[in-house]
């Protein structure tokens, strides 16, 4: 049996800190993510709801946590899947509700079949229930008779408590970071002229399965053009010498991801043109770390990468216009160096690979202030697609996509990577890059 993935003392603290927050008349309802079927009864890789894990560390199916307040103080009830020989025979071993009061940090639990009866009473007694919907149609039904409740949305509180990560949290996407970039590492060593797509994919995702984690999206393998396609996952073309290769890929350990981007051509050389625009990824993603700063907007990152990029983009001769301009006036960031750079600098990371927090650029909001224990990705990148038919792609550029990503943790003395064991450097990748022979 797996237990909880911190300790119980963490997730005590985490209760109680978001119980605190909330009006003693209320009743908290929080369902698990339900099995989803991918074709006839093939199912999805089963993954728990991030709440769930956060509160608990539950990870099986079938499951809600529940919160009541009751002679002055909150009481936690699990509802989970019970033992039961026979679909456990077909399905795997199952916690049951003794495993669970045994080894979960709540103070009661009890069967999933008891949930409709259990609810049904508190539902009466309270005045407002925190709940989060369209996971558990059976709890949807019972919280939507119950017209006399007003329903409120847990999510606000703990978000804001889900943004700062604990040590215990960041140990986590540090293990998590480290595998990856193992894994990215191995993807490099391995890689030669006429590897394809799906073959460094393999490696990656090898490595994500020796240490035992799993990964926390889909692998991202694009080479030559394919690398301008920012969600492109069909990892399905072999890899023409010369030609870049883009690797977004991360894992996740005990439900916390990593996330790293790194770009390498095939050949283990950089042709001067890739090099040029490598180099300036490079540039503003450097300066993206640096504005990883707490006190700082969220906006911060995005402006240190645009600037830089924009800049280079003019040096280039790619555009031809003022920094200002190419950003867009007061910093609108969709002026002309948005057809290269069309996404944002980075998101936070935690048990979500786009975590919650973190703000939207492009916004005239400038996001929350960074402060110690976010964990934010800094991820800046240029892509030239030559298949575009929107704009002009000068022809010296046309079919290089760049982007480089690293994790990053917020500290009262400024930014450390969690992926800088993930080399970045251009020499660095020249002496990687086929050295597996
Ligand atoms: N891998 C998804 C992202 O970089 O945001
Ligand atoms: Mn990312
Ligand atoms: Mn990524």
């Amino acid at each position: 049996m797996v237990g909880p993935a911190l300790s119980e003392s963490e997730y005590l603290s985490r209760q109680s800190a978001f119980l605190g927050q909330l009006p003693e008349s209320s009743l908290v309802l929080i369902p698990t993510n339900p099995v989803t079927y991918r074709s006839n009864d093939t199912v999805y890789p089963y993954r728990a709801n991030s709440y769930m894990l956060y509160l608990c560390g539950w990870s099986e199916p079938e499951a809600v946590l529940m919160a009541h307040h009751e002679a002055s103080e909150w009481v936690t009830t699990l509802f989970v899947q019970p033992r039961d020989t026979k679909a456990e025979l077909w399905e795997g071993r199952r916690v049951g509700v003794e495993g669970a009061a045994l080894g979960w940090p709540v103070d009661r639990t009890c069967s999933i079949g008891k949930l409709s009866d259990c609810v049904s009473e508190f539902l009466d007694d309270c005045e407002s229930v925190y709940y989060l919907p369209d996971l558990n149609p059976e709890l949807d039904e019972l919280v939507s008779r119950t017209q006399a409740v007003e329903l409120a949305d847990p999510t606000t509180a703990l978000d804001d408590m889900r943004v700062i990560k604990s040590d215990a949290e960041v140990a986590m996407i540090q293990q998590s970071s480290d595998i990856a970039s193992e894994a990215h590492i191995a993807a490099m060593r391995a890689t030669s002229p006429g590897i394809a797509e799906w073959e460094i994919q393999s490696v990656i995702e090898a490595v994500f399965t020796a240490r035992r984690s799993c990964w926390a999206y889909q692998s991202i393998v694009g080479g030559g053009e394919n690398a301008t396609i920012l969600h492109y996952k069909s990892n399905n073309n072999r890899i023409a010498d010369g030609d870049l290769v883009l690797v977004d890929a991360g894992c996740e350990v005990s439900g916390y991801a990593s996330d790293i981007t790194r770009t390498w051509p095939v050949s283990g050389k950089f042709s001067d043109q890739q090099r040029e625009i490598y180099e300036l990824v490079l540039k503003a993603q450097m300066a993206g770390i640096d504005a990883c700063q707490a006190g700082s907007v969220w906006l911060s990152m995005h402006r240190a990468t645009s600037v830089v990029l924009a800049q280079g983009l003019i040096e280039l001769g790619i555009l031809d216009c003022t920094v200002e301009e190419a950003i867009g006036d007061d910093m609108e960031f969709n002026g002309p160096y948005r057809n290269f750079f069309m996404h944002g600098t980075g998101h936070m990371l935690g048990l979500d690979v786009h975590d919650v927090g973190g703000g939207r650029q492009g916004d005239k909001d400038e996001g929350p202030i960074l402060q110690p224990g976010m964990v934010v990705t800094v991820e800046p990148g240029l892509y030239f697609g030559s298949w575009r038919d929107d704009i002009e792609i000068p022809d010296r550029y046309a079919g290089i996509g760049v982007r480089i990503e690293d994790d990053v943790l917020v500290t009262a003395d400024g930014p450390v990577v969690l992926t800088s064991g993930c080399p970045k450097t251009i020499e660095e990748i020249e002496a990687l890059v086929g050295s597996e022979g």
